[in-house]
């Protein structure tokens, strides 16, 4: 998307609903908390963290003793991170700038919450995974939860379709809206490449790359998964 668009999207009347729609509501509440676990185990003493796209800061107010940064494009998004995160430097950036400042800078960088799939191309996230590349520390941890289309359709899309052509045919992912609100507020066609396509993104930058999955919210249901990397190529 846009970035007006997003900023649009993500006005003061929808920051202000998000924590309970999209952190607290039951349904996603158990994804909450095994996230905020994991950053727990991530975040062990000394390390500091950057928060990329980090919306209303819900997860940076949870770890005061570290520290934090957070950047994201929507004003509305950051005054709420502003509140419980006095300390913590907020900044309007788009995540797709390079920021030579941060470079080898974060202990730990994360991208929460599909913020990844707010672009229009695939070279635009490469653009992201680039500088959360950079600006991880060359013994830092990379955590990006990954929006996974197999969950989303309900499809268990492969990722190598069968052919009888010569070539390979690569089911690399899918695009998707989320519409609320009667088309009023919508996420317009966000990328979600497919787990093994984002795994092999991150290779191209870290050389221990894993693929966790969150606790099952419901029985039958499978748990989200989330990219764990580590050991950063050098330049
Ligand atoms: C679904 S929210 C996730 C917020 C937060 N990471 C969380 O887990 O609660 C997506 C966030 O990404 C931000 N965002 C989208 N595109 C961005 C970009 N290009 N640069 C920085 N932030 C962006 C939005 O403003 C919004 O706050």
């Amino acid at each position: 998307m846009k970035r007006d668009a997003i900023v649009r999207l993500y006005d003061d009347d929808y920051a202000a609903k998000y924590e309970q729609e999209f952190l607290l509501a039951p349904l996603v509440r158990s994804d909450t908390e095994a996230e905020l676990a994991l950053l727990g185990k991530l975040l062990t003493p000394g390390t500091t963290w950057l928060d990329v796209a980090c919306g209303t800061g819900f997860f940076l107010r949870h770890f005061p003793q570290v520290e934090r940064a957070g950047i994201d494009l929507s004003p509305a998004m950051l005054k709420l991170a502003r509140q419980g995160n006095e300390e913590v430097p907020l900044l309007q950036r788009d995540f797709r700038d390079p920021f030579p400042e941060w470079n080898d800078r974060w202990g730990l960088t994360s991208c929460m919450w599909y913020a990844y799939g707010l672009v229009d191309t695939i070279d635009d996230m490469q653009r992201l995974i680039e500088n959360l590349w950079a600006w991880t520390a060359p013994s830092g941890t990379c955590f990006v939860p990954l929006a996974d289309p197999r969950l989303i359709t309900g499809v268990d899309l492969p990722y190598q379709a069968p052919t009888h052509n010569a070539g390979k045919v690569m089911i690399t992912g899918i695009m998707w809206s989320y519409v609320e609100d009667d088309g009023r507020k919508t996420h317009s066609h966000m990328l979600a490449p497919n787990i093994e396509f984002m795994a092999e993104q991150f290779e191209r930058y870290f050389d221990h790359v894993e693929v966790v999955r969150y606790p099952a919210p419901f029985p039958g249901w499978a748990g989200r998964p989330a990219v764990i990397a580590t050991r950063k190529k050098p330049r």
